[in-house]
């Protein structure tokens, strides 16, 4: 078959439940919390793409700088009928692995998995006008919940770029590792993007631009309760933090209250209170060790074939084959 179909997986009821929910348990734990799916509105995955772009941000040029390198030798060891991608946002990296994928030969349909239903619209439809022949069938789904919806037919490549693996905590990680795992048979592969650990000084300003793009996007996530809790945030009285945990060796993103303030979100009949500077931890970015992802991967029963980075030795690809345990 060919041509672009969306299935839609989270129906609106579902995202407004969850949504009530996080708001719900995350506001009223300490420190307050959110989960980072919520920045994906479509003004967020604008923003995001926007990010992609800025120059502090070297993730995405050094995974496209891999791609590009890898691709051909990819396509050879792995020869996929399906790419499924999670997350996939613009997925414009992705196209390096379509035209290496086609021209090998065996690949019939590429599966973005977003949340963000714009981001996937967006994408589908600009990938089936360029790829004519291949079936180009978009999920509206949860990576962390939906993965024994995706497409059975293989040999499949499942890929998960861009260090999205990163906003997973390290428990959260080990599950959905596992959940992939066993959605896939041996002999299938993860193609995974992962941000290592690196000096403070690059990170940082990576999660801190000097235009504050980073922080509209971190701030996107309470316009997004605004709207859709009825709540209201002054959303200027927040300011953008990004944070380098050495111990755990991620990024933290926080939102800082200016001033002490009492919010109302109507829809979920709550108030929460925030003290003056009292912050609000909207996402982890991990960064990773070749060994700690190497064993990490292995626990959850994949054996990495190839290990890839960039020439600086920032971002890494991997190639991990699903292997009986
Ligand atoms: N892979 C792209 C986009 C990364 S941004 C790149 O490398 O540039 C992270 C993407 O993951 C966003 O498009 C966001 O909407 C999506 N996302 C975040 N949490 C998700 C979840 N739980 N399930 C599915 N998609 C999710
Ligand atoms: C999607 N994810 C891998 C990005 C990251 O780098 O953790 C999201 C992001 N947050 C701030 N800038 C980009």
């Amino acid at each position: 078959m060919t041509g672009v179909s969306i299935e839609v997986h989270l129906r609106p009821s579902d995202l407004a439940a969850q949504l009530r929910a996080d708001a719900r348990a995350g506001l009223t734990s300490r420190p307050k919390w959110l989960p980072p799916r919520w920045f994906y509105d479509s003004r967020g995955s604008a923003l995001f793409e926007e990010i992609t772009r800025l120059p502090e941000y070297y993730p995405t040029r050094a995974e496209r700088e891999i791609l590009a390198a890898q691709a051909e030798e990819l396509a050879r060891l792995t020869t996929p009928k399906t790419l499924i991608e999670l997350g996939s946002g613009a997925a414009e990296k992705t196209r390096l692995l379509l035209d290496a994928f086609r021209a090998e030969g065996s690949l019939g349909a590429f599966v973005p998995v977003d949340v963000s239903t714009s981001a996937l619209v967006e994408a589908t439809g600009a990938l089936a006008d360029d790829y004519p022949g291949l079936h180009v069938r978009g999920m509206v789904a949860d990576f962390t919940r939906h993965l024994d919806r995706l497409p059975a037919s293989g040999p499949r490549v499942v890929a998960f770029l861009g260090g999205t693996i990163g906003n997973l905590l390290p428990g959260d990680r080990a599950r959905f590792l596992a959940d992939l795992r066993s959605v896939l048979a041996p002999g299938e592969w993860l193609l995974l993007g992962a941000d290592l650990v690196k000096d403070p000084a690059v990170l940082i300003p990576a999660y801190d631009d000097a235009a504050g793009v980073t922080a509209e996007f971190n701030r996107n996530v309470l316009h997004v309760l605004n709207r859709e809790l009825g709540a209201d945030f002054d959303v200027d009285a927040f300011t953008h933090r990004a944070r380098w945990d050495s111990e755990h060796e991620w990024i933290e993103m926080r939102l800082r209250a200016a001033r002490p303030m009492t919010v109302r979100l109507s829809a979920i009949d709550t108030t929460v209170d925030f003290q003056d500077g009292e912050e609000l931890w909207t996402e982890t970015s991990a960064k990773f060790r070749r060994e700690g992802l190497v064993a990490e991967l292995a626990e959850a029963g994949f054996a990495v074939r190839r290990w890839w980075t960039d020439r600086r030795g920032w971002f890494s690809l991997s190639l991990a084959e699903a292997v009986l345990t």
